[in-house]
């Protein structure tokens, strides 16, 4: 069976990660979250006061501390999950507060930020092997990837499943906040200059409203045992 490249791309909270997770496990895949780089600069960006009080980025600062962010990921050693590590910290609960998801979909539509990112995450896919997930991995990131999925559910399923997340972890949280903020952010995807959100010619199609974990696990192992014996 040969190498290949999985891309997974779609809409926030629809699951990617849980599904592009369990894949990259169940093939032996090293597993990629690329929005968790784009929270990191994010977060970097908060921490270094680089918000106004009215959420504006000073831009000019960012991109003169872009080259002093590193971010790598790192295995768990208990868990075997991928953690995400901001100038050698682990950062993986801090990045996914609400604060860091209202101010991610600006910082990701900087030219030098997203140039920055793509060409890490290149290099991480250069021997294959792996499974990103993202907003524009299938299209601009690795548009040569054998295997592209775009995942779609409807807003309402994806803020629901948001919340439930975060309750588990033992957030308080609104509802209707993450609901709009599911559907601020994708808009911002969307209509963005460089590599906006889109679905990728060749990918394919994923409604997973009305999946559990289990079938679309399932359904990725079939896909992928087609694409990679053909
Ligand atoms: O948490 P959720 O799945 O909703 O989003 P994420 O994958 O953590 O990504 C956070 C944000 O980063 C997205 O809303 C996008 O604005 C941005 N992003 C991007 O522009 N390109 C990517 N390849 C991945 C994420």
């Amino acid at each position: 069976m040969k190498k290949i490249t999985i891309a997974i791309d779609g809409f926030s909270s629809c699951g990617k990660s849980t599904m592009a997770k369990a894949l990259a496990k169940e093939i032996g895949y090293i597993y990629i979250d690329s929005g968790a780089m784009y929270r990191a600069v994010t977060l970097y960006a908060i921490q270094h006061r680089l918000f106004d009080d009215a959420g504006e980025a000073d831009i000019a600062s960012l991109q003169e501390h872009i080259n002093q962010i590193h971010i790598e990921f790192r295995l768990d050693p208990c868990t075997q999950q991928p953690q995400t590590y901001l100038n050698g910290t682990n950062v993986e609960q801090d990045i996914r507060t609400m604060d860091v998801s209202r101010k991610v979909s600006n910082i990701a539509a900087i030219g030098f930020v997203r140039e920055a990112l793509v060409r890490q995450q290149q290099e991480m896919g250069k021997k294959k092997s792996i499974v990103m997930d993202g907003r524009d991995i299938g299209t601009a990131v690795f548009p040569d990837a054998e295997m592209k999925v775009f995942v779609t559910a409807s807003p309402e399923v994806r803020a629901q499943r948001r919340y439930d997340e975060l309750t588990a972890k033992g957030d308080t949280c609104d509802y209707q906040d993450i609901y709009n903020n599911v559907v601020t952010r994708d808009r911002i995807d969307m209509t963005r200059d460089i590599s906006p959100l889109r679905k990728a010619e060749d990918a394919l199609e994923l409604d997973n409203s009305h999946l559990t974990p289990e079938e679309q696990t399932a359904w990725l192992l079939e896909q992928f045992h087609r694409i990679a014996a053909e």
